[in-house]
């Protein structure tokens, strides 16, 4: 079979406007996220208040616009006031979501001047786990309030004269998961949900709010959750969450790169589902969709598995990263694109050492792992108007997944810069794909760069030691003829094609 592809694209069709909040990332206080991730006083990198620059630095080159915090599983069992004022007085905590000892040196207050010095926003999670309405009332006092309150007086006399003014808050974390502390029913959660999302509202109006949709695609009550918990909640949250965690534990490389589509597939269930409720309600108001955990997570899983509980932030969910990950995460990437009308904000699931795009070693050096430069080219590079992909490409067949195309793809037309980028991944593992791109609506274009991260062995990692073995390079052979384009994507790989018009 000869491969090949084609992919037109018009700058009159256009998906959406993209949101740069999906290239968003997660912070939770689990294994050395936070300790030894982006937090070791006495690191010779720290500044004044412990922050490690090295990492601040990958941080900023990726340009995260919001991070999300505490957590994840974390947060279900998280007493905010236990973090906030002198850190000599505050408590130490069994942390049940990860059986470890939380210290609170690092706390709320930390993580927002951390977020600003990372030029991120805040998404912010309150507990619904072991706690409610109440609580998430305070949390937001102290947070959103300007003065002359009890909660807003306390945090001006923990050195905080303005006001967070945190703008997105989550309800709760995977509600749904029977090993969340204080899981729910669909009907309890969205009670407990609406009634928090009225008291967080009436606090402060200007806020936005994230409802938890399920945990992932396979969760058995999926998609009665979705449907549930949006008939409580739906005139008071803007958007409903997703989480997807891919991993190739079969060591089928076929299969795992064609997971997007699934994941694609998620997105339509669940818009579907809110479409649904929106006619129920007579509603005006379209749900948006923030898919604010999604990665590749697998590697560590048996590592975890046997670990003593009672630690002070031990490694966890440490995954080293390989080649084909990348591919994947590329393939994660391009799928929230594709549907960027309705994927307003998204979270790569973390930012550092726990299932993350970086590493670090404590009191030693930080590194990029495979997956950073996937995140990385999409966030510099992803930013514009999501063109309508019309692609043709050869196809194959897994046991589990059926016409899967060999080339996956999407375009962004950045107006202002005159440019537009094209993210493609060649899924075939042994060929390289012959690909045309019909830029016909643009005239006379002319190539940037071909930017292509490939590797022999897909299993290829980076380490301290190696940090740069798996790595672009921008000698990739796209050419150019008026608007056309030519390439030969090579076999298992990330390309970057970036184009004057
Ligand atoms: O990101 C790791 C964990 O995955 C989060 O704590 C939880 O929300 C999810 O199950």
């Amino acid at each position: 079979m000869t491969l090949k592809a084609k992919m037109i694209v018009d700058k009159d069709f256009a998906i959406s406007e993209i949101d740069n909040r999906i290239y968003g990332s997660f912070i939770e206080h689990l294994g050395r996220a936070v300790y030894n991730g982006i937090y070791e006083p006495g690191h010779q990198s720290a500044d004044e208040s412990g922050f490690r620059s090295d990492v601040m630095e990958m941080i900023r080159e990726l340009q995260v616009p919001i991070v999300r915090y505490p957590g994840g599983n974390f947060v279900s069992g998280y007493n905010w006031e236990d973090t906030v004022g002198p850190k000599e007085l505050r408590k130490r905590r069994l942390e049940l979501a990860w059986r470890v000892v939380e210290t609170n040196q690092f706390g709320f207050n930390e993580f927002v001047d951390w977020s600003k010095k990372a030029n991120s926003e805040v998404m912010m999670a309150v507990n619904l786990g072991t706690r409610g309405a109440d609580d998430a009332r305070n949390l937001i006092e102290y947070s959103n309030h300007p003065g002359g309150s009890y909660w807003s007086d306390l945090r001006r006399s923990h050195g905080y004269e303005q006001p967070h003014n945190i703008k997105t808050w989550c309800l709760g974390n995977e509600m749904d998961g029977p090993w969340q502390i204080g899981a729910k029913t669909a009907t309890e959660y969205g009670r407990l949900a609406v009634e928090t999302a009225k008291v967080m509202k009436w606090v402060d109006p200007t806020i936005e709010l994230v409802a938890c949709g399920s945990s992932g695609l396979g969760m058995p009550t999926f998609p009665e959750w979705e449907s549930t918990v949006l008939d409580h909640t739906y005139d008071h949250v803007e958007y409903l969450s997703l989480h997807q965690y891919y991993g190739n534990q079969e060591n089928d490389t076929p299969t795992f790169l064609a997971r997007s589509l699934q994941m694609e597939e998620f997105i339509r269930t669940v818009a579907a589902t809110c479409d649904y409720m929106k006619a129920k309600k007579r509603s005006k108001k379209k749900m948006l969709l923030s898919f604010d955990e999604w990665n590749v997570w697998y590697h560590s899983n048996a590592a975890d598995s046997k670990r003593e509980p009672w630690d002070i932030a031990p490694p966890q969910l440490e995954d080293i990263y390989n080649h084909e990950d990348a591919l994947v995460v590329g393939t994660m990437l391009i799928a929230m694109l594709k549907h960027s009308d309705r994927v307003r904000m998204a979270c790569m699931a973390q930012l550092v050492n726990v299932i993350a795009p970086i590493m670090t070693s404590n009191g030693g050096g930080a590194w990029r792992q495979t997956i950073f430069y996937p995140y990385l080219h999409a966030s510099l590079f992803g930013r514009g108007k999501a063109l309508v992909p019309l692609v043709q490409s050869s196809k194959y067949d897994t046991k589990e997944i059926t016409d899967v195309p060999y080339l996956e793809s999407i375009a962004v037309y950045n107006e202002e810069k005159s440019e537009v980028t094209i993210f493609a991944v060649n899924r075939h593992l042994e060929e390289q794909l012959p690909v045309e791109i019909d830029l016909r609506s643009f005239g006379e274009c002319s190539i940037i760069e071909h930017i292509v991260m490939e590797n022999d062995d897909l299993k290829a990692v980076n380490t301290e030691l190696e940090p740069n073995r798996v790595a672009p390079h921008n000698r990739g052979n796209a050419s150019v003829d008026g608007s056309t384009i030519q390439a030969k994507l090579a076999k298992a790989s990330w390309n970057v094609i970036r184009v004057k018009v």
